[in-house]
């Protein structure tokens, strides 16, 4: 099944990034990105997802939409959106620079607890409805790191989940509501990286990855690492986190994770 566009007559041609190290100098600036979202991710991630995973016209659903990163993309490339998240403040603005919906291409953006099973089946097929369709044909996923950046004081806000267990067991019911919706043999992607917390590292891509092969029929197609430098947190600070890291043991995260996966049934 033929699930891209890529001309592989042109292959030299293509600027789809194959390998498992992504190294990003800048983000790209171009569109309708704001970068005012503490945690939105660079538009080159969705970017280059959608373009190797999704034809045309096909959906994309960003269950943590965010700052609408995916759904700008989305435009730009000709791919149908929808967008849920928690946080109405940043929803709202997201609904300002909607793209208007056409024949072809669709948007939909909504508030959505995407932890709760029924609230999601509810708002995602009432939006599968508008732009008749059964299914998407790529879903993403960004998720807080657990606490680190805390996003709403709602009690579901997986970004006031300080324990990792307990954030990979909500986490698997986002999968869980996700993948009901995504088409057999397509994609999904989950971008996330590790956190430091009581003097270690928790590896919580890891521990994800490993919960999400046991409990859904997927396969694993990519660890993708990526780097992160240009983060807006640590921007003009580079020399005291050498200065802090040098003074404790730790290492500075450079880098973050791609983990991309295949339905199998
Ligand atoms: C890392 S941010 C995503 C940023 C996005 N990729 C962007 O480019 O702006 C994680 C998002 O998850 C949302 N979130 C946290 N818990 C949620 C939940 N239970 N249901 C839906 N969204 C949730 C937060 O409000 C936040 O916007």
């Amino acid at each position: 099944m033929k699930y891209n566009e890529l001309d592989l007559k042109n292959w030299k041609e293509l600027d789809i990034n194959v390998n498992s190290l992504w190294l990003i100098d800048k983000r790209d600036k171009t569109g309708k990105h704001s970068n005012i979202y503490h945690g939105n991710f660079i538009p080159q991630i969705p970017n280059q997802l959608i373009r190797r995973f999704t034809k045309k016209y096909e959906t994309v659903l960003d269950v943590f939409i965010g700052s609408g990163t995916t759904l700008f993309e989305c435009e730009k490339l000709n791919r149908s959106c929808i967008g849920f998240d928690i946080n109405e403040n940043i929803l709202s603005y997201v609904k300002q620079n909607i793209p208007q919906s056409t024949d072809n291409l669709k948007y939909g953006i909504d508030i959505c607890d995407v932890t709760n099973e029924k609230q999601f089946e509810m708002k995602i097929s009432s939006w599968l409805e508008k732009i008749n369709k059964k299914g998407v044909q790529f879903l993403i996923m960004h998720p807080p790191y657990l606490d680190i950046v805390k996003f709403t004081d709602k009690k579901e806000d997986l970004s006031l989940i300080a324990d990792f267990r307990i954030f990979v067991e909500k986490f698997l019911t986002v999968v869980k509501n996700g993948l009901k919706y995504l088409e057999k043999s397509r994609y999904f992607a989950i971008v996330i990286g590790d956190v430091y917390k009581n003097s270690e590292v928790i590896p919580l891509p890891f521990y994800l990855l490993n919960a999400i092969k046991k409990n859904f029929g997927v396969k694993l197609k990519g660890i993708i690492v990526k780097n992160i430098e240009g983060n807006r947190g640590k921007l003009g600070k580079a020399g005291i986190w050498t200065y802090r890291a040098l003074k404790s043991d730790y290492y500075i995260f450079k880098h973050e994770y791609i983990l991309v996966f295949k339905k199998e049934e």
